[in-house]
């Protein structure tokens, strides 16, 4: 079976400030890692339009910093139905942006495409979803960094068997 190429993937969280624009960022870094680069291409949005136009959180810049990764110059746009024809795979970080997702899907074949943050999770994570750092203070933001970079890698080794089949 083939696979279109570039294969794009687009990372969802409710503000497209903190946690979708991390796990871009991690997810072009590992796929860059791997030698995966030429074959995919990211992109992240919010299910909300709040901050749609500005950058991601500086807290989240400073986390991602902290742990080696720099910030190629993302602003905020919101989910819209489109998205589910130009993108491969959707990922909702949490099951909130999951339902907010679902509930635009016009058919099996867009519901198909979305598959929660969580299902590349290793299974002694204890998190279910990628948590909302928001309200919190500077370990939630290193915390989502963490858990989004162990699990970036077990979707790029997934990716990267797909699309070098
Ligand atoms: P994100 O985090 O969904 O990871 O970008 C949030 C950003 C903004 C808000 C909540 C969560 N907010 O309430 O403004």
């Amino acid at each position: 079976m083939s696979t279109r190429t570039p294969y794009r993937v687009l990372f969802v969280c409710l503000g497209n400030i903190c946690r979708s624009p991390a796990a871009e960022i991690i997810f072009n870094a590992v796929a860059a890692q791997e030698g995966l680069s030429h074959l995919v291409k990211a992109d992240s949005c919010g299910t909300a339009s709040y901050h749609t136009g500005s950058k991601p959180d500086h807290r989240m810049l400073a986390a991602l910093e902290r742990a080696g990764y720099s910030y190629g110059g993302h602003r905020a746009r919101t989910f819209r139905r489109a998205d589910f024809s130009e993108f491969d795979l959707i990922i909702p970080q949490d099951e909130y942006n999951e339902q907010d997702i679902l509930s635009l899907a016009r058919h099996e074949e867009d519901r198909s495409r979305v598959r929660g943050m969580w299902q590349w999770f290793a299974p002694e994570e204890t998190e279910r979803s990628v948590p909302d750092p928001y309200y919190g203070g500077p370990a939630g933001f290193d915390a989502v960094v963490a858990l989004l970079t162990r699990s970036m890698q077990r979707l790029v080794a997934e990716l990267s068997a797909k699309l070098q089949a």
